[in-house]
């Protein structure tokens, strides 16, 4: 039988085969997706350190959005992130159509968001008026509207601030919004307390952090097992102690692990664990 492709992924972004320890988090989420509006776990900022799993949160999440048949508009906070975001809605308002909500918007003229970075204010009120529409068309399908945006401690503040008023305008209208924001701690800090939004203090606000040894040793334990992959229970646990938690180990040592067990008959031996670990440190320590 040949061995499955290599699940592991020691890459910044990817998805891994276990998002380990986020469940809680995931579950508040879902929730919030069915209720459609104003849930707490609607208007979430995640922090955390680099390669922490911000951007793999995230994706997990938008994914159970697109699951639910919500709209997912996906940006990452360079500059002219919000007028992305506009076009985006349009296209979608667009394909939504051709209802009134559709001919509406042509009438308005709206077009050409993405050509400056800080909407004047006309564009402002289109944008606005945009995510009005559609998501209204979405709230009479009993879906919702799902915005992310990774790397916010690189926002321009107008931007963000722009961004921040027009969804609390939304959540007031009773409007199925959503909003994940991840960022890095400190940074995010800075930006909250300086006002730029005052409503985001209210976010909920999930500081990620390294999962357990125990976790990750189950999280192996698994998916070696249905991979048909054999290796002793010890030799995880040497293998989980030193990912230490840290998910891009996780995902390195993991890899290696596997390639591991390719050369070696589906097997993993102590030799190969230390070939694994040695492996995955010397690629770590390349990369940070
Ligand atoms: N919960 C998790 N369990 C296991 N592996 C994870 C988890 N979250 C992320 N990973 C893995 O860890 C690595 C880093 O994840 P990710 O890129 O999401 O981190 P990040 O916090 O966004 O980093 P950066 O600050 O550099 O943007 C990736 O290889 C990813 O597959
Ligand atoms: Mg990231």
């Amino acid at each position: 039988m040949p061995p499955l492709p290599n699940p592991f992924r020691p890459t910044a972004g990817a998805t891994p085969p276990e998002l380990i320890g986020r469940q809680g988090m995931l579950d508040e989420f879902e929730y919030g997706l069915r209720l459609g509006s104003g849930a707490p776990g609607l208007l979430t900022i995640i922090t955390g350190a680099r390669g922490i799993g911000k951007t793999a949160l995230l994706s997990e999440a938008l994914e159970k959005a697109r699951q639910q048949g919500w709209i997912v508009i996906s940006e990452t906070a360079t500059p002219g992130f919000l007028g992305r975001i506009g076009e985006t809605m349009r296209l979608h308002l667009e394909v939504l159509g051709p209802g009134p909500a559709g001919r509406r918007i042509t009438a308005l003229g709206v077009a050409g968001f993405t050509v400056t970075t800080q909407l004047p204010p006309e564009l402002q009120v289109d944008w606005r008026r945009l995510g009005e529409q559609l998501l209204n068309v979405l709230a009479e399908k009993k879906t919702g509207l799902l915005f992310t945006v990774d790397e916010i401690h690189s926002a321009d503040r107008t931007e963000l601030s722009q961004l921040a008023a027009d969804v609390q305008h939304f959540i007031r209208d009773g409007l199925p919004i959503g909003l994940i924001f991840a960022g890095l701690p400190a940074a995010v800090s800075d930006l909250l307390n300086e006002g730029v939004a005052t409503f985001l203090r209210r976010a909920e606000r999930i500081d990620l952090h390294a999962a357990t040894i125990n976790e990750v040793e189950r999280s192996y334990e698994d998916t070696f097992r249905r991979a048909g992959i054999r290796i002793h229970k010890e030799q995880i646990r040497r293998a989980a102690e030193a990912a230490g938690g840290y998910p891009f180990l996780i995902q390195l040592i993991g890899y290696q692990l596997w390639r591991q067990a390719e050369i070696n008959d589906l097997t993993v031996e102590a030799e190969n664990v230390t070939q694994a670990i040695a492996a995955a440190s010397r690629r770590h320590e390349m990369t940070v």
